[in-house]
């Protein structure tokens, strides 16, 4: 499946990820400035936090208690579409996926 990242920028990054990898690796391996994604993935850190586009908001399922509380930590203010991208995880349906990195 391809995403898309915009950065702070405006400038966009596609990359092809395969499915069963979440957002977070996909950003890291893909040189996502923003993402870190410190804790591994083990949402403790939020710092693989991006804002889903609207239009794909709903695809990306529901926001989980821990990560909701953790949303709440975040560097950039959280929004609506505010995610840990270490949560959504790649498949099919998601293919086309578009993610908005807040930080530098
Ligand atoms: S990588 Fe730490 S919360 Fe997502």
């Amino acid at each position: 499946m391809k995403v898309t990242w915009t950065l702070r920028d405006s400038s966009t990054k596609t990359a092809n990820v395969a499915s069963g990898t979440n957002m977070m690796e996909a950003a890291v391996a893909n040189h996502i400035t923003g993402v870190v994604g410190e804790c591994g993935g083990n949402l403790s850190c939020a710092t693989c936090h991006v804002f889903v586009e609207a239009d794909w908001a709903a695809k990306t399922g529901e926001v989980g208690d821990f990560e909701d509380a953790m949303l709440d930590a975040t560097e950039a203010e959280r929004t609506n579409t505010s995610r840990l991208s270490c949560q959504i995880i790649a498949d099919e349906s998601l293919d086309g996926l578009k993610l908005i990195v807040p930080i530098l």
